[in-house]
This record gives C-alpha cells, structure tokens and sequence, in this order.
C-alpha cells in the first residue's frame, strides 16, 4: 500500500524560516454550499481536520471568509492546541453578501479586524502566514500594504503574502514588507500564472496553486498520461499533483477537501516520484 506522508513532498522554508510539508491542506471544502453557512456533516468535517497530524500535513490554508468564519472556527476546534510544526495561513481581503458572493474589501480597518478575529477563532496569539486575499481596486494600494508591514511590526503576523497577483504586484507589496507566499490560480491544464511562479521561484517566495487539482481529468482522458498513471497506479489527481510538486521546490499545492477518503488519497500524491522524461510529456500535455 503507498504510503501516507505528506512529508515524501519536501520541506519548504517560508520566509526563509517557518518549514512546512510542501503538500498541504486547503480548508475550503470544509463549509457549506457556496463557500457558505456549516458544513453538511460537523464530524465528517472534524474527522478530516483531526486526520491532517498522522498525515504529516502541517500546513493549512483558510480564511475568514469561507463560511464566513466556519472554516477557521472548526480548524480552532479540531487542532487547537496546535502540534508543534503546524502552520494555519489564513487570510483576509473579501467580504461574503451569500453563498458563491465574494467581494473585495480592502480597507485597513477590516483588514485588521481580519487578523485580530481569525487569532481568536484560530486560538492563536500571532499568525504565522497571513495573506491578502485580493488586492482591492477600490482602496489605495498603499493603504492595504501599509496596515500589513504594521500587523507585521506589531507582532500580530510573522509572515505576510498574497493571492491572485502580477509579477509587478510582488514587486510593489515588496516596498513595504517581505512578500513570503503567493496563492494564485495554477494547476496541470491553466499556466497563466507561470511568470509568477517563476518569479517566486528566483526569490525563494512560496507559491500556493490553488484548484490544484484540476486538470486530473486532462490527464486521465491522455493516451500518454494514462501510460504515467498505470505505471504509478495512481488517479489523474494524484498525477496532476505530482506534476506540481516536481515543477518547483517552492510549489506548495493545497487540494482541499470535505472527505477523510480524498484527503488520503491526495496525500498518497506525495510518494510519486516522476521520472524527467515522464513530467517532460506531461508538461506537454497540460499546455495544450
Ligand atoms: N486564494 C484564493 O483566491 C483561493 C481560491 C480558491 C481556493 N483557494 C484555496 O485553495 C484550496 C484548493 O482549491 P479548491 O478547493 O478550489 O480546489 P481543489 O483542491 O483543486 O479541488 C477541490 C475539489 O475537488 C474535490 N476533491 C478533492 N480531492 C478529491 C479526490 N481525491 N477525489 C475526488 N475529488 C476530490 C473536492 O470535493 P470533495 O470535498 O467531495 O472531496 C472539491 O470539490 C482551497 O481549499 C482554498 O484553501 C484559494
């Protein structure tokens, strides 16, 4: 049987400091329909936060406003106190108005009612990554990047990243803190953000694919790629999930779940070492 261990990914240090497993955990799935309101089943979602530790997953992904707040809350009751070596990177950026609604919100007065709520609902007294949702459109930049280097200065978050950026976005957050992860759209079958990533990866920046799983059905619906699958006995998932882990040391994949049984099943991703010649035609494939 392949073994479950997050930790055959490789160690990431982000911000040069605080090692993580580089496969990690995305607690999206873990709320209503919509992103919305409780999980349909409270334990199911329970059991899957509480079998993330014997996983090696040390490194979870949330925010405020899955649910809102839903997320964050049930992580606080499952894991909290937190085994040494855990790291929850929660975010804050979006406001929810009902299920799929999100809007951007980046007002430094919500974005620090952000961070001081999510340390209550985490159980925590200083937030180890804390990222920016969305850059927000409707407030001055500086004014979003300025209350982050201050939370930071204040001893509120350790590390600070952001999600759905440019290479010139990095650049000017860079002005006024270390930016440490980046969370944007990536996977097997959409490379939009391959600049980005490559960027991260010249600057030691994590980089968070989110929807990483996508792309698994490209892969099993390949002639090719099936060949790579039998050869490993694994999904299209886990192939897809493979594929990202050995594009970059500084890949740090989230798939998220609501079920104990895909949890496993993407963690078994972790043991499948491709070959050069096997991710080169994969390569090929996804960016078709
Ligand atoms: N920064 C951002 O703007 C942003 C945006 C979106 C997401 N995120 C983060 O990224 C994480 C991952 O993104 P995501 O959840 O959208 O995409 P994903 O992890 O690629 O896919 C999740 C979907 O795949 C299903 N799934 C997961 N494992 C499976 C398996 N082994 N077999 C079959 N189905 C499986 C899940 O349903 P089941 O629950 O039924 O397993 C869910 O519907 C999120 O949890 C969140 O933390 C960030």
């Amino acid at each position: 049987m392949t073994k479950l261990d997050a930790s055959l990914s490789g160690r990431f240090a982000i911000g040069g400091d605080l090692e993580v497993n580089r496969l990690g955990f995305g607690a999206m799935r873990i709320t209503g329909k919509g992103i919305w309101g409780p999980p349909e089943s409270h334990a199911d979602a329970i059991a899957v936060l509480k079998r993330l530790p014997g996983l090696n997953v040390d490194f979870i992904d949330t925010t405020e406003s899955y649910g809102p707040y839903i997320s964050e809350e049930l992580i606080g009751e499952a894991l909290a106190p937190y085994d040494k070596g855990t790291v929850v990177a929660t975010k804050s950026g979006l406001t929810r108005t009902g299920p799929d609604e999100w809007h951007q919100v980046g007002r430094p007065e919500f974005l620090r009612q952000g961070v001081m709520t999510s340390l209550r609902r985490l159980k925590l007294e200083r937030l180890d990554l804390w990222q920016l949702h969305r850059i927000d459109g409707k407030t001055p930049r500086q004014d979003q990047f300025e209350v982050i280097a201050a939370m930071q200065k204040e001893g509120l978050i350790r590390h600070a990243g952001l999600s759905q950026v440019s290479v010139a976005d990095i650049k000017e957050a860079s002005k006024y803190f270390k930016v440490a992860t980046v969370q944007n759209l990536y996977n097997f079958a959409n490379r939009q953000s391959e600049d980005v990533l490559d960027y991260c990866e010249a600057n030691g920046i994590g980089f968070i694919p989110w929807f990483p799983l996508a792309g698994g059905d490209l892969v099993e619906g390949h002639d090719k790629a099936r060949a790579i699958m039998d050869k490993h006995g694994a999904s299209g998932s886990q192939i897809a999930l493979a594929w990202l882990l050995k594009r970059s040391p500084v890949m740090l994949p989230i798939p998220g779940t609501g079920k104990v049984k895909h949890l496993e099943d993407n963690v078994a991703a972790a043991a499948i070492d491709l070959s050069d010649e096997d991710f080169a035609a994969l390569d090929a494939i996804g960016r078709r």
